[in-house]
């Protein structure tokens, strides 16, 4: 079973992630995994904290001579700007004379961030006790674990690509093809398909940063190569479209998550809906015409495209802050601000790619097994074959 986990505080030493149950055999090197964690840190709007980090992996474990070895790989992310916090985030307790040379506690909780009730779950007093694990600084783990799964998705021929829909309620035209407009999305500072969409969208972004205010939006994932039968309608948490929804809606300030036409569905009538299915005798495939589903029906993969989209919402740090409550004495203040980004739909795109990634490689080894990357071939080209005419 293929299973991850993340640590790291926003400014601690460094961020970690480990998979496990990675087939042997992958070849992997660290530019496969840098090329995402420079997008995930790049996008129009992004605060002043990404200029200070130059994200890049050391793989720690599991990878020699530029391939997998079957056991947990172990990668490090080094935070850049851990040698301006290195008392202030210290592990070990300070005392007298080495206490840190200015305070770093927090009390004025943000609104729309996890500061009032991590604070007082975990029963702090300095809500930065909470908000530098609650920053989405950790997503750049998530990149980097979700960029293996990319890199043995690709050996199967999967390919996963995420875009920008809309932003501040600017949003792409409808017909555009993502797929098409792969160079314009990855050449984009917005890793949107649509220039004259993005144009707007930047002077939106602009118009939010002079107004000390922030903005959110739209974005899709993409699975293109993806054959029938991965997931499964037998149990509610093995459906697909379910634990997709759950790794997006994992990403901070991820509020909506859609499958294919998503809320679309309850207003058109079922004709309206459903995708028709016809036999293609070339391929010997079951296709569908269109694709409402989203490359999912019953909790299973159906041999469609997988859509997936999500609503983020804007960053809850503001210039201008909103009331708050002081928890030292309870009274009434603006909520803290520190640096932070204007506008991180692009990013999310990316931690959300990532986060599709390692969904839908557990649910490929899950189906196919395979504790080498042969193994896995071998299965998947033979089940490939098992429902070919069927
Ligand atoms: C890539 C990315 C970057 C983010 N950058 C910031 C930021 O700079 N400042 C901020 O306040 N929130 C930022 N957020 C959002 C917060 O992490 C999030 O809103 C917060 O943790 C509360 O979680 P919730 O919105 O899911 O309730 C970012 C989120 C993502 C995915």
């Amino acid at each position: 079973m293929l299973r991850w986990l993340t640590a790291g505080e926003s400014h601690g030493e460094a961020l970690l992630g480990i998979i496990e149950g990675m087939p042997s055999g992958l070849y992997l090197e660290a530019d496969h995994i840098d090329k995402y964690l420079a997008k995930r840190q790049g996008g129009y709007g992004r605060g002043a904290r990404m200029s200070i980090e130059r994200d890049r992996v050391n793989i720690l474990s599991g990878v020699r001579h530029g391939m997998t070895l079957g056991s947990p790989i172990a990668l490090m992310i080094r935070n850049l700007d851990w040698k301006n916090w290195k008392e202030k985030m210290a592990p070990f307790p300070l005392s007298g004379s080495d206490g840190p040379a200015d305070d770093a506690s927090i009390s004025r909780p943000r609104p729309g961030h996890a500061d009032l009730p991590g604070s007082l779950k975990y029963n702090q007093t300095d809500i930065r006790n909470i908000l530098e694990r609650s920053s989405a600084r950790g997503t750049a783990a998530t990149v980097a674990l979700g960029s293996v799964a990319g890199r043995m998705m690709q050996e199967l021929q999967i390919t996963a690509m995420a875009h920008i829909v809309s932003i501040g309620g600017i949003s792409i035209k409808d017909k555009i093809d993502p797929w098409q407009c792969e160079g314009a999305v990855s050449n984009s500072r917005l890793y949107c398909a649509d220039a004259e969409a993005e144009a707007a969208m930047i002077e939106e972004i602009d118009r939010a940063r002079h107004d000390g205010d922030t903005l959110g939006g739209v974005f899709e994932v993409r699975i293109r190569g993806l054959h029938p039968g991965i997931g499964s309608h037998v149990q509610a948490d093995r459906r697909l479209d379910g634990q997709l929804a759950q790794a997006v809606m994992g990403i901070p300030a991820v509020k909506g998550v859609e499958v294919g036409l998503g809320f679309g569905v309850a207003s058109r009538p079922g004709s309206k809906v459903h995708d028709p299915i016809c036999y293609d005798a070339v391929s010997n495939t079951y296709r569908h015409i269109g694709n409402n589903a989203g490359g999912i029906e019953g909790g299973m993969s159906n041999g469609e495209e997988i859509v997936v989209r999500a609503a983020m919402k804007p960053i809850p740090t503001l210039m201008k802050p909103l009331d708050s409550v002081d928890m030292m004495d309870k009274s009434a203040v603006s909520a803290h601000a520190e640096r932070s980004d204007v506008c991180a739909v692009p990013a999310a795109s990316v931690v959300a790619e990532a986060e599709v990634c390692l969904v839908i490689a557990r649910a490929l080894l899950e189906k196919h097994g395979g504790d080498s990357m042969a193994e896995l071939q071998e299965n998947y080209n033979a089940y490939k074959k098992l429902i070919s005419g069927r």
